[in-house]
This record gives structure tokens, sequence and C-alpha cells, in this order.
């Protein structure tokens, strides 16, 4: 495909996502070869960076994560793209200085991609002072601007946020970025289930038991303290990241695949959900904080003693969900949605139970019910598809045996991407559809809000769970039925009820 020319202004040039994804992605697609011909980087952050001191900061990046083997042509390359521009706190004539380089300097093109790689407290000051300085208009090329989750801290908030981008923004200006959409094995949900029809029959409460959205990592909260003191869990991954997952499960086929299309489709699926009175938010969510563990054989802090969290927090740093959403394809089937820092294992996965067959003629083989089908979609470490289905054990005798069809698709040699390339290139090719629009946005705080107003009233209680752990025994009273629990594993081993 053509790509336009354009400037990649980022905010927050020094800060953490600029060099754990942005800069690291860009090099990547440096690497490939995949970067316009003519893009240009302007870094921007508040410190006085001279020039090659801006420059040595980002090779220093890229050496450390490529070590020797670094492709030092392509190295060249990228930095000869990079520029940098000082924005000091307080210092509001900078926006006009930047005005008059990006405007007047023919070394910048006139399409423009702003990335606020910077806390979402700071977008609409930034994007007020972008707007005044008659930046965001576009007059000889496009002018887009990125923004990350969260986007606000509840729903009056994500409002508030939004009115202050549309005083300068249309809504197609706007890249509300997921980054989980931007994962090959989230976007292979679609193609699993569009570009097969053996599964869509099946796709609904006729067959499909319950569902179940995990990410569990092993990481507690790091140096991000001040942000998840906020936050916690439940907005940081649910109101988000699986509630996405969730959509994309459940969502009907889309007209075609083009962004507006999808979205339709989305925000159907966020709006079906069944909202969760004050009263039952006990009965559809549960949460925790780690308290100090083991995690691969080192003891670990407790929530608590991290830095920067206050000593008598109730964030929680796990939290799950059970929801469900009330149209004609779903009716009565539960989605199972957790999450967590400080758990057994890292995995990103979800797991579908199908219904027993309607009579058990092969009862007589075994005690007890049938074990279901499952079908298990990993996003994460383990990018695997998996089907779990019944089997004759060779023999004379009729028994059944479980096992699990593996159609792990990644072959040597496919090309490996970060979740920030593709999203990147999305933004300069004008393609929305793994961004979100705003509706998808408020439909997702709707859903959470409730939950949050309670927990935030219930201050003096959290449950806790040592981390390296699954997470609280007492997560398991959302389940409907008790023959229903948490699948720890993709493998055979964890379709036992525990
Ligand atoms: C981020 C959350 O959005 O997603 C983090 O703020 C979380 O807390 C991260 O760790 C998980 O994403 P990934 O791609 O690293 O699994």
């Amino acid at each position: 495909k053509n790509i336009d020319p354009c400037t990649l202004v980022f905010f927050g040039a020094g800060g953490n996502l600029s060099r754990k994804k942005l800069i690291p992605a860009l090099f990547h697609l440096e690497m490939l070869s995949r970067l316009p011909q003519q893009l240009v980087i302007l870094g921007c952050d508040i410190a006085q960076y001279d020039p090659e001191v801006w420059l040595d900061f980002v090779r220093g990046i890229l050496r450390e994560k490529h070590g020797d083997k670094i492709d030092e042509a392509a190295l060249q390359r990228f930095c000869a793209r990079l520029h940098y521009f000082a924005v000091p706190v307080g210092d509001d004539a900078a926006y006009a200085r930047l005005q008059t380089l990006i405007d007047e300097d023919p070394r910048f093109p006139p399409n423009v991609m702003y990335y606020m790689a910077v806390r979402p407290a700071d977008y609409p000051g930034i994007v007020e002072k972008l707007g005044n300085v008659g930046l965001l208009k576009q007059k000889n090329g496009w002018r887009r601007v990125v923004i990350e989750k969260p986007f606000g801290y509840d729903l009056l908030s994500a409002q508030t946020l939004q009115a202050s981008l549309y005083r300068h923004l249309d809504e197609p200006q706007i890249y509300r970025i997921d980054h989980y959409l931007g994962k090959g094995t989230v976007q292979n949900v679609m193609v699993f289930r569009f570009a097969n029809l053996l599964l869509e029959p099946l796709w609904n409460h006729h067959y499909i038991d319950h569902v179940q959205i995990t990410h569990s990592e092993t990481l507690g909260v790091e140096n991000r303290g001040d942000y998840y003191e906020g936050a916690g869990a439940l907005r940081d991954m649910i109101q988000s990241h699986l509630m996405q997952l969730l959509a994309l499960v459940a969502m009907e086929p889309p007209v075609s695949m083009a962004a507006e299309h999808l979205r339709d489709e989305k925000v159907k699926v966020l709006r079906a959900i069944r909202p969760i009175t004050q009263n039952a938010v006990h009965a559809h969510a549960f949460r925790g904080q780690y308290a100090s563990g083991t995690i691969d054989g080192k003891t670990v802090p407790s929530y608590l003693e991290e830095k920067n969290i206050a000593q008598d927090s109730t964030t929680e740093t796990y939290a799950a969900m059970k929801l469900f959403v009330d149209n004609w394809r779903w009716a009565g089937v539960p989605f199972y949605l957790r999450t967590g820092k400080r758990m057994a294992e890292n995995s990103s996965a979800i797991c579908i139970r199908f219904k027993s067959p309607p009579q058990d003629l092969m009862r007589h083989t075994r005690q007890g019910p049938p074990p279901p089908n499952w079908i298990m979609l990993g996003i994460q470490p383990d990018d695997c598809m998996r089907m779990e289905m019944q089997v004759k054990v060779p023999g004379l005798d009729v028994r059944t045996r479980t096992i699990s069809l593996d159609a792990t698709y990644r072959k040597d040699g496919d090309e490996e991407f970060d979740a920030y390339e593709g999203l990147l290139l999305d933004v300069i090719m004008d393609d929305h559809s793994l961004f979100l629009r705003i509706d998808e946005v408020e439909a997702a705080w709707r859903v959470v809000d409730p939950v949050l107003k309670v927990w935030a009233m219930e201050r003096e209680f959290i449950n806790t769970y040592p981390a390296g752990t699954w997470g609280p025994r007492g997560t398991y009273r959302l389940f409907d039925r008790e023959d229903q629990f948490w699948r720890h594993s993709l493998d055979l081993e964890g379709a036992k009820l525990e």
C-alpha cells in the first residue's frame, strides 16, 4: 500500500511507553523496511536535550534491546529520521515555536500524527495548546491524535475528557489505542470465528455453557504505583482489554471488516451486557490484593510493601467478574472475566466450555458426568488453538478419553510483530478498525461503574492472596454452578475439576 509521508510527533519521548514500546516498535518496522520513506520522528519532552543527547538516548535503548546483533544500517536510517523538540513545563510559547517548525520547515511533512505517550491527565492540556496554535487544523495535510487508555477513570470523567478533545478534534482524528487489539492472537479470534464455517452454528447459548477470559501476570505493580493506586485491576485490565476480548468473542459477524462495521458490532455487544445493580455487585464481582509470596522460587513483597503504595491501600490487584450478554445469541451464558498481578503464571486466554450432549450414552464407561468439550484460544505466551474432545480408548472395552486437538498455527519463519507496530501503521493509513470508538469506551464504563462505586464505599475490606497463586479462593463464588471452575491451564490437566 502507498503510505503517506508523515511527521510523527510524540509527547513523552523520554518516558516509559516510548522507551519500552514505541521506539522499539518503530525501529523494528525500520528493520523490515515497513516505515514510509518520508516518515520524520519528532520526539517532544520537557527536558532541554541537545539533539545528540536525544540520539544517544534512542541508540542506547535499541542497543540494549538488540545487543551486538543490531542491524547497524537500519539504526543509521532510523537515526536520520529523528528530531527533538523541548516543551518545558509552563513554557506555553513552545507550542507557537512547534507550530512554526511543523508548518514551515520543509523537513516535516504536513501530515502529522501526535502520539500522547504522557500521563492521561496531560492529554487535554496538550490538545488544547496544539489546538490554540492551529496545529490540529487539517489544512494541507491530515492531523491525527493517538491516546492511550485509561480514557478517564469512570463514565463521567471519560465524557469530560471527550468533551475537551472534541473542542479541537473531530472523532475521525482521534485514535484510542487498546494495544490488546494489536496482538495477532487477538485478531485471530475474528479469523477463527468468521473464516471458518464449522464453529459459527455452535457459537451461541444452545451449545456454549460459559466463556472464560483470563489475563494473569506474575509481575507485580513494578514502578507504576502512582498510576496503579488510582486504577486497580478492574479499570486497568477489565474495563479495557478484557471487555474488548469479550466483544470479539460475542459480537455478530460484521457486514465487512471495515472499521465502522466492526465497531458497530462490538458496541452492540457491550451495550447488551446486563447492568449490574449495586445490590448485585457481590454476586458479580470479586477483588483481591496480593500478599507476599513466592514467584520463580524468590520471595516477593506484598502490594502494600511496593513503592508509592499507601499503607492502608485497598486497591485491587486481582479482579474477576461474571457478566451476561442479554441478547438472542447469548441469553443465559455467563462470561467470566478475571485478571491479576503476581499470579501463578503469565497467561492470557479465552476458554470456551460447551454444554454436555443431551443424553449421556457413554455413562456406563465412567463414573460421573461426561467431560465437556472446550475450545481454548491462547493469546499469550501460548498462542495456541486447542479443542478438547472425547474419543474411544483403543481396546475391547468402550471407554472414553479426553484428547486435545492442537491447531497451533505459528510456523518457523512467521513474522513476529509487537502489537504497537501494526497499530502505528494503521494510524498513518487511517484505519480505525483496531481503535476504540467513544461509544465503546462509554459502554464499557457503564458496565464497571456500579462495581467501582460499591468497592469505593467498602474500602475497609479486601481479600488477599499470596503472590504466585491463582488468586483468592473466594472468587469461586462467582460461578453459577458447582461444576464450573477456573481453567488455569490450557493443557489437558486444566480440564479437571479442581
Ligand atoms: C496494560 C496494563 O494496559 O496492559 C498493564 O496497564 C498490563 O498493567 C498490560 O500489565 C498487559 O499487557 P501485555 O501486552 O504486556 O500483556
